[in-house]
């Protein structure tokens, strides 16, 4: 497809959401490209499935830099070198100050393992667990200052199980994330998205009147 949304992609580990990413961008009709992908982590795996993918990496390792301001204009020289027009944040662990943030404002968007606004930060699904919370989920959101705050683009809602310790939730919650990713990468990349009020507004999106109930009633 012609004119695909320039996307790079930040991480700092695993990557399997940026593997969603990848798996995504390969279909005929998707409506991005992934330009680069940066990690601020050598050892991160995810550099590797970009590799495989024939992606062009880099590490910006933020150790190298003498404050958060030298480190991002690093990001920001690279980025703009390779023409992003769009980052995605795929579990990238820097806090990014608010002059990034501002200078990406609507383009800088973030996966993050709770419905937001609930559970920002770190350690969410155990923190989950601990309240006694029935229906968990995640969320892609534009990124604002304020750390896992924004406009809400797309969220998916997965049930608390009993049973669930916080590696089965976690599981859980990160096979949506790897629908919901792709699937807000692609509304923006083919201009369904717009935000008003700080709320986002997409064009064409069906009712959906079905509720997750949890626990199941028979
Ligand atoms: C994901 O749970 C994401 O929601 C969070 O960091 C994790 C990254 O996982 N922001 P991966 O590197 O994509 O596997």
């Amino acid at each position: 497809m012609a004119n695909r949304l320039r996307v790079a992609v930040l991480i700092s580990g695993r990557g399997t959401n940026l593997q969603a990413l990848i798996d995504a961008c390969a279909k005929d009709d998707f409506s991005a490209e992934i330009v680069r992908v940066i990690s601020n982590n050598e050892g991160a795996f995810g550099l590797e499935r970009a590799q495989a993918a024939g992606l062009s990496t880099v590490v910006i390792d933020h150790r190298d830099f003498k404050d958060r301001s030298h480190f991002e204009k690093a990001l920001n020289d690279d980025l703009e070198e390779y023409g992003t027009e769009l980052i995605c944040l795929a579990g990238f662990m820097r806090l990014l100050t608010g002059s990034f943030v501002d200078c990406w404002r609507d383009r800088l968007i973030n996966i993050h393992p709770s419905l937001l606004p609930a559970f920002k930060g770190l350690n969410t699904h155990q923190r989950t667990i601990d309240d006694g919370v029935r229906i968990a989920g995640c969320t892609v959101h534009f990124v604002r200052a304020d750390m896992d705050s924004g406009p809400i683009i797309v969220q998916a809602a997965v049930p608390v199980l009993p049973s669930d310790d916080e590696s089965a939730l976690s599981a859980r919650i990160l096979a949506q994330e790897h629908v919901i990713f792709p699937l807000a990468l692609n509304l923006i990349a083919t201009g369904c998205v717009q935000i008003i009020d700080e709320i986002v507004v997409i064009e064409g999106e069906p009712a959906h009147p079905r509720a997750l109930v949890s626990p199941q009633l028979k």
